[in-house]
C-alpha cells in the first residue's frame, strides 16, 4: 500500500523533498506518496491534523512553521526540545503527534561522513544566532569540539543563546567585530540568514586560515556570498547546505521507516539538479 508523507512550508514549490524522499523510498521498493503542502499560521494545526487523519505517515516541517510544529507536538525528542524547533512529525500507537528535529544531525552527518571533517578538538565559530543555530548546537557538542563561539551582530542574543547551553558546554558569544574570538578558527558555520540577500555576515579575514573549513547552512545554485569570500580568503574548503539537506532527510526517512538510505547517490543527483 502506497505510504503517504508530505513537507509543509510557505513558500514550498521550490522544495527538493519529494524527490529526495522518493530516491530513498525506491532503494527499498518502498511506494511512497511524497506531497508539498503549502499552508499558513492559521491553517497549519488543522492542516497537519488532515494529514495524519487521512492516514499520513510521517510529514517533514520548513520555514516558517518549525516553532508552531514544536508548540503542537504531544510529545518531543530530546533533540527537537534543546532546538526549540521540529521539522519531522508522526505518531506514535496511540496517535500520540510526535516531533523531532534532524537538522543538527544532518550537518554533522554530512561534515563527518561526505566529508570526513573532524568536529573532536576542533575550535567552531558559528555566525548567526537564531533558530538554525540552536537547532546544530547540541548535534555539534555531542562530537565534542574544543570550542565553540557563536557571533551574532546583535550580541546579546549570542549571550542568551550560548548561556542556555551552559551547563552542558561551556559556549562563547561575541559580536560581529568578533573581538571574543582572536585566532584561526577549524570550522566556520554560517548559520545566519544572510546568504538569502546576499549579504556577507563576517568581516575578519584572520578568522580564515589555510586549514580552515567553511560551511554555510544555505545553498543556492551559484556558490553563496560568504562561501565565496571564504575561498578567495584561502579556507581550506567551502562547503555550501546541500548535503545537509540530504542527510536530515534521511534522519527523517529513517524516524519513519527505520530503514537507513543510502545518501550518497542522492547527493550526487541533487549536485545536477
Ligand atoms: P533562522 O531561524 O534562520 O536562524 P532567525 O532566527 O531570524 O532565522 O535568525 C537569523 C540570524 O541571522 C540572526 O542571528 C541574524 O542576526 P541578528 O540577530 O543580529 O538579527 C542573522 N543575520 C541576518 N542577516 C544578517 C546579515 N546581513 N549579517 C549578519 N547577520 C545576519
Amino acid at each position: 500500500m502506497t505510504k503517504k508523507f508530505a513537507v509543509f512550508g510557505n513558500p514550498i514549490e521550490h522544495s527538493k523533498s519529494p524527490p529526495i524522499h522518493q530516491h530513498f523510498a525506491r532503494q527499498f521498493d518502498l511506494d511512497i506518496d511524497y506531497r508539498k503542502i503549502r499552508s499558513t499560521p492559521e491553517a497549519f494545526a488543522s492542516d497537519v491534523e488532515r494529514f495524519f487523519n487521512n492516514g499520513g505517515v510521517g510529514c517533514n516541517v520548513t520555514v516558517p512553521f518549525k516553532e508552531q510544529a514544536f508548540e503542537l507536538c504531544d510529545a518531543l525528542t530530546h533533540t527537537a526540545q534543546t532546538a526549540g524547533a521540529v521539522n519531522t512529525l508522526y505518531q506514535d500507537a496511540d496517535n500520540k503527534l510526535w516531533g523531532h528535529n534532524s537538522d543538527g544531525a544532518g550537518l554533522v552527518n554530512d561534515l563527518g561522513k561526505n566529508h570526513q571533517v573532524e568536529i573532536k578538538d576542533s575550535a567552531i565559530l558559528i555566525l548567526g544566532a537564531g533558530g538554525a543555530t540552536r537547532g546544530i548546537l547540541e548535534p555539534l557538542i555531542s562530537k565534542q569540539p574544543a570550542s565553540i563561539t557563536i557571533a551574532n551582530r546583535t550580541v546579546a542574543k549570542a549571550d542568551r543563546l550560548a548561556s542556555e547551553f551552559n551547563s552542558i558546554f561551556d559556549i562563547r558569544s561575541t559580536g560581529a567585530d568578533l573581538s571574543g574570538f582572536n585566532r584561526a578558527a577549524d570550522l566556520v558555520i554560517n548559520a545566519t540568514s544572510a546568504s538569502l540577500s546576499s549579504e556577507l555576515p563576517i568581516s575578519r579575514e584572520d578568522v580564515i586560515a589555510n586549514h580552515t573549513i567553511c560551511y554555510d547552512l544555505a545553498y543556492a545554485a551559484e556558490p553563496t556570498t560568504f562561501l565565496q569570500w571564504t575561498a578567495t580568503r584561502g579556507a581550506a574548503r567551502s562547503i555550501d547546505g546541500k548535503g545537509m539537506l540530504i542527510e536530515q532527510a534521511a534522519v527523517s526517512f529513517f524516524t519513519w521507516t527505520k530503514m537507513q538510505p543510502d545518501t550518497a547517490p542522492v547527493i550526487e543527483w541533487l549536485a545536477h539538479n
